[in-house]
């Protein structure tokens, strides 16, 4: 069998360089840091799928078992720093990928500076209703099934994770 020919290695990969200039400055940084916060903050919600008889009744019987005093169907925003919303509905006519149709919509306090380089997109900052969140965000002794045990040993009977959707 022919030996394999390592000397390629050293003649392809290259150490990286001393100084790593090319992420910019920190200023540079930072803009790219507000630019991931601003797409985080302004991500869609999640979608709708079509509301058949069965799933309104499924959530008739979560309302009665009692599940939605912890999953909180609606939770209300006081304060909306977004500068869009999106929903995402099921609609047979219109929605060509799953079914699903999205509109969009803008929450600015200065709509004219739609579509103008160079002019900040203020928020309204009104309240907004964030439908099917499923959550209240609070911790809660669920029974022992649910106590996760810490790295020192101690059992933590507060769920430690907050569930957003069921
Ligand atoms: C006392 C508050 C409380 C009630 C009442 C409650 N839950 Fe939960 N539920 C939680 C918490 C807290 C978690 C997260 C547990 C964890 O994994 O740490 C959870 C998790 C879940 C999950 C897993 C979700 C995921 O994203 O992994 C499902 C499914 C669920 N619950 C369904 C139900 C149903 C169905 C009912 C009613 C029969 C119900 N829950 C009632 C608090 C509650």
């Amino acid at each position: 069998m022919a030996s394999l020919d390592r000397s390629w290695v050293s003649h392809t990969i290259e150490q990286p360089p001393a100084d790593e200039g090319d992420i910019g400055s920190v200023e540079q940084r930072t803009a790219l840091v507000d630019f991931l916060e601003f797409y985080l903050l302004n991500y869609f919600k999640a979608g709708t799928g079509e509301q058949t008889p069965n799933l309104k009744d499924g959530r008739e019987v979560f309302e009665q078992a009692g599940c939605a005093t912890c999953h909180i169907p609606k939770l209300r925003i006081q304060r909306d720093r977004r500068v869009a919303d999106v929903e995402t509905v099921f609609d047979a006519d219109n929605g060509n990928f799953n079914r699903l149709f999205a509109t969009a919509r803008t929450l600015l306090a200065n709509p004219s500076s739609v579509g103008q380089a160079g002019v900040s997109k203020i928020p309204a900052f009104q309240p907004f209703d964030v439908e099917n969140i499923y959550t209240d965000f609070k911790r809660h002794d669920l029974g022992p099934n649910f106590h996760e045990r810490n790295y020192d040993g101690t059992v933590r009977t507060q769920s430690s994770r907050f569930r957003c959707g069921v």
